[in-house]
């Protein structure tokens, strides 16, 4: 890590200082989280860019840290209440936080790739799920309607609603498929703390009853299965994977709320 990026206060840290502030954020940060998206997808797809059979997450894993950094970004999962590389990557039944290794990807994997840069001191976050070779017909769908829900998500964002109409209409489209929605994890605020506090639900919950308000930044990231809703936790105490193992796509933006409804950041 060069001496000229800046690391996030959490970086090292057992774990982040929780974040009291506000979800709603002022132009001048909108600014530098829009630059801050842009370096997370464009390195998100630079690690994409080399999915293939026989190549290892690993790897992805460095090409992700090089473009970060050659960008004056700091990959905010790195050291992150000890999560040890720069980006997550979850293949199959692994629904998010999978950590890169040297295992070689093979034909048909589902890949999940998701980025968060530390630019600036703001955050831009972002997944998306790829194909290694050619997918199964299941898994080509699960991938195509995650990111349909995703934007059915992003299009439900108006100033005035709750939190959980997001929720209520990707669970709806999900639930034509028949298709799990992860629950245990979720969308949140995100700006200049990663994870501010504010949930931001995939699923139906009237608990989640936040207003959305213009300059409001936060992500929506579902995450839909082939199978069941519930996740477990590998002994790592990062990789999270469905409790029947069936396979799982994710798609994340971070977003900010405007006059009528959202801008895309990332
Ligand atoms: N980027 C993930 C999210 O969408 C968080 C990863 S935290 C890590 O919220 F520690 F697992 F890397
Ligand atoms: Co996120
Ligand atoms: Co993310």
């Amino acid at each position: 890590m060069p001496a000229s990026i800046k690391k996030p206060p959490y970086a090292g840290k057992p774990g982040p200082e929780g974040y009291n502030g506000t979800d709603v954020m002022p132009p001048e940060i909108t600014a530098k989280m829009r630059i801050a998206g842009k370096i997370a997808r464009e390195a998100m797809e630079a690690g994409a860019a080399l999915i293939a059979p026989g190549v290892s997450t690993d790897a992805i894993d460095v090409a992700v840290h090089e473009y970060l950094i050659a960008h004056d970004a700091y990959p905010a999962t790195l050291e992150y209440q000890g999560f040890p590389k720069s980006c997550c990557t979850s293949v199959n039944e692994v629904v998010c936080h999978g950590i890169p290794d040297a295992r070689p990807l093979e034909d048909g994997d589902l890949v999940k790739i998701d980025v968060t840069a530390y630019y600036d001191g703001v955050h831009g976050d972002t997944c998306a799920t790829y194909a290694c070779g050619t997918l199964d017909e299941a898994s080509q769908l699960l991938m195509e309607r995650t990111k349909k829900a995703m934007f059915r998500g992003i299009k439900a964002v108006k100033p005035g609603r709750r939190v959980n109409v997001i929720g209520h209409v990707i669970e709806a489209y999900a639930n034509r498929f028949g298709y799990g929605v992860v629950r245990d994890y979720t969308g949140h605020g995100c700006h200049v703390a990663f994870h501010s506090g504010l949930i931001i639900p995939h699923y139906d919950s009237a608990r989640f009853d936040d207003m959305m308000e213009p300059g409001m930044t936060f992500t929506i990231e579902p995450m839909l299965t082939l199978g069941d809703y519930r996740t477990e936790t590998w002994d790592d105490q990062w990789t999270v994977v469905t409790l029947d193992k069936s396979r799982c796509a994710q798609f994340e933006h971070t977003l900010v709320v405007t006059e009528n409804g959202s801008e895309i950041l990332t």
